[in-house]
């Protein structure tokens, strides 16, 4: 059946296929052989050696001895829920995606939340940066937004990634501390890696601490390219915003429940479905045309910043209903395969230094994290639309292609399977102009790594700005090294010099004599800008 027709119960009923109910069955091996036995194992006689012809007990341990795979490296604690994704109006002026063109079409989706540091075993309730990957399952092939819930992020190129994740992972001598930002590693790259001050930020607020994945924001942080059916192209970044609101624990909470209720989070979600509560978020969009490319004051390569919302309004397009749990958690959950290359016609990158080696690091990671290059046949990754090309064997195949062609191009297959023309669907990348010469460097606007801190800074209620100071203290006094905890404070002075003096007083370090006014918001060119959206929609 090699229909394209995608509905919101087409991936419920792809899943179905492989569901298997074990209730009411006789006990069989992996061969479908029915056992008399599950209890002892053959044995020469009463008291003797259990005999290696027990082949039901070896089949039985040895699969149980394999039945741990390697965590996520990141993102290791996770919990998701089916549900599908609908339009409230057509994209079509700005992307030829099939899935944000008629507002009848509802496109599965499959999303997983998940903490950053953590081992799969950690608290649900840490302060950490939340993971939100939406696979949506589309008649074009699996597109994945994979997300976090703070729209901006530590570093700027993904060459520091490694760096940046040795750090704040437990240290590699003892192991300690787990799930915690707590230590002097994470502190001092924070300091000699200067641009994570803003996000450092968000961090250290209450963002970092949700009540609930049903009340957190998602945020693709990168920017992305819309292409229209025309090859018009505009950038954009994406927006998920909870229908219940934003809503934080207060750290005592998330203290407390971290020890009561280690999966706080995953109990939340499962029996809000399980109690037909589905949360809802809604998709927005930042809309900015490519010739106010260099209009925003900030570059729009630079992950570590935010469009300002009061000039790029978020416009918002539709909504997610989340409404059914996994039927199993390692066969869905633990097996799914998030990858931002995943894209459709319609959907493309930019020049972003970290987005460009997340495509880089997701299929990679995944080769090894499930087993080979066949994890997209594992049902939760398959798209529920039909793929063909010219690949072959390798661990784990389980389609059994037909014929003797596995060449492109080929006569005997009528030179099959053949490419599709843009003009029909096939994906075809952007033709972005691109010149320079090869160099290990980035525009001035990535050297400015406060100005959005402090902006974030000032737009705190009084309340908010207490927790962010008792969030530091918290944080840094665990530090043990007296260089970086004062490193760490002269840093956040070019934030604000009330918060570095707040944090200095309680860790004992000498308080900063200097800093603050780094807000460099106003570009020139702003008042040339014509957003495509008008900021009251
Ligand atoms: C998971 C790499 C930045 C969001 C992962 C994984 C890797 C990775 C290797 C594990 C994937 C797996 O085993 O399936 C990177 C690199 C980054 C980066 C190299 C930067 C250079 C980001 C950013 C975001 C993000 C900026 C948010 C916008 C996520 C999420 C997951 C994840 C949500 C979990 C996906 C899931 O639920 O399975 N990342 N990451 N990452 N990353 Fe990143």
């Amino acid at each position: 059946n090699e229909k394209n027709q995608v509905n919101e119960n087409s991936k419920n009923e792809q899943l179905e296929q492989f569901l298997v109910e074990d209730e009411g069955k006789a006990l069989t091996t992996n061969q479908g052989l029915k056992m008399s036995e599950d209890e002892f194992s053959l044995k020469a006689g009463e008291r003797g050696p259990t005999l290696m012809e027990d082949f039901h007990f070896r089949e039985k341990l040895t699969h149980f001895d394999h039945e741990r795979i390697p965590e996520r490296v990141v993102h290791a604690r996770g919990f998701a829920a089916h549900g599908f994704f609908e339009l409230y109006e057509s994209m079509k002026d700005f992307t030829r995606a099939k899935f944000l063109q008629d507002p009848s079409v509802k496109t599965p989706v499959f999303v997983r939340f998940s903490t950053v540091n953590g081992a799969r075993g950690s608290s649900d309730t840490v302060r950490d940066a939340r993971g939100f990957a939406t696979k949506f399952y589309t008649e074009e092939g699996n597109y994945d937004l994979v997300g976090n819930n703070i729209p901006v992020f530590f570093i700027q190129d993904a060459i520091k990634f490694p760096d940046l994740v040795h750090s704040f992972k437990p240290e590699p001598d003892n192991d300690i501390p787990q799930a915690s930002t707590a230590h002097d590693t994470f502190w001092d790259f924070v300091a000699n890696n200067q641009e994570s001050a803003h996000m450092i930020m968000w961090i250290m607020s209450d963002r970092a601490i949700p009540r609930s994945f049903r009340m957190m924001e998602g945020f693709g942080v990168h920017t992305f390219r819309f292409v229209n059916d025309q090859g018009k192209a505009h950038f954009v970044k994406f927006h998920w915003k909870p229908k219940l609101g934003v809503h934080s624990l207060v750290w005592d909470e998330s203290h407390k429940l971290a020890g009561i209720d280690p999966d706080f989070h995953r109990n939340d979600l499962w029996n809000a479905i399980e109690n037909g509560f589905f949360p809802e978020y809604e998709l927005g969009v930042q809309l900015l045309r490519e010739e106010d490319e260099f209009k925003l004051g900030v570059d729009i390569l630079d992950a570590t910043k935010i469009w300002p919302e009061e000039i790029v309004p978020v416009k918002i397009i539709g909504k997610m209903t989340l409404n059914r749990n996994v039927d199993n958690f390692f066969a869905e959950t633990e097996q799914a395969a998030f990858h931002l290359g995943n894209v459709v016609p319609g959907v493309d990158f930019t020049n972003d230094p970290l987005l460009q080696g997340r495509l880089f690091s997701y299929l990679d990671t995944q080769l090894i994290r499930l087993g080979g290059p066949n994890f997209h046949e594992i049902p939760i990754n398959r798209p529920v639309v039909p793929f063909h090309n010219n690949q072959r064997d390798g661990y784990h195949r389980q389609t059994i292609n037909k014929g003797k062609v596995n060449y492109h191009r080929n006569s005997l297959a009528g030179n099959t399977p053949s490419p599709v023309p843009p003009e029909k669907g096939g994906y075809e990348s952007y033709q972005e102009k691109v010149e320079g010469r090869k160099i290990r460097a980035r525009s001035d606007s990535f050297k400015d790594h406060f100005s959005q801190a402090t902006l974030f800074w000032n737009s705190m209620s009084d309340v908010e700005k207490r927790h962010i100071i008792e969030a530091f203290q918290f944080e840094l006094a665990k530090v043990k090294s007296e260089s970086v905890k004062q490193q760490v404070v002269d840093m956040f002075a070019n934030v604000n010099l009330e918060l570095a003096r707040s944090i200095a007083e309680y860790i004992g370090v000498n308080p900063p004599a200097s800093g603050g006014s780094n807000v460099t918001t106003s570009s020139p060119a702003l008042s040339q800008l014509n957003t495509v959206f008008s900021p009251e929609t």
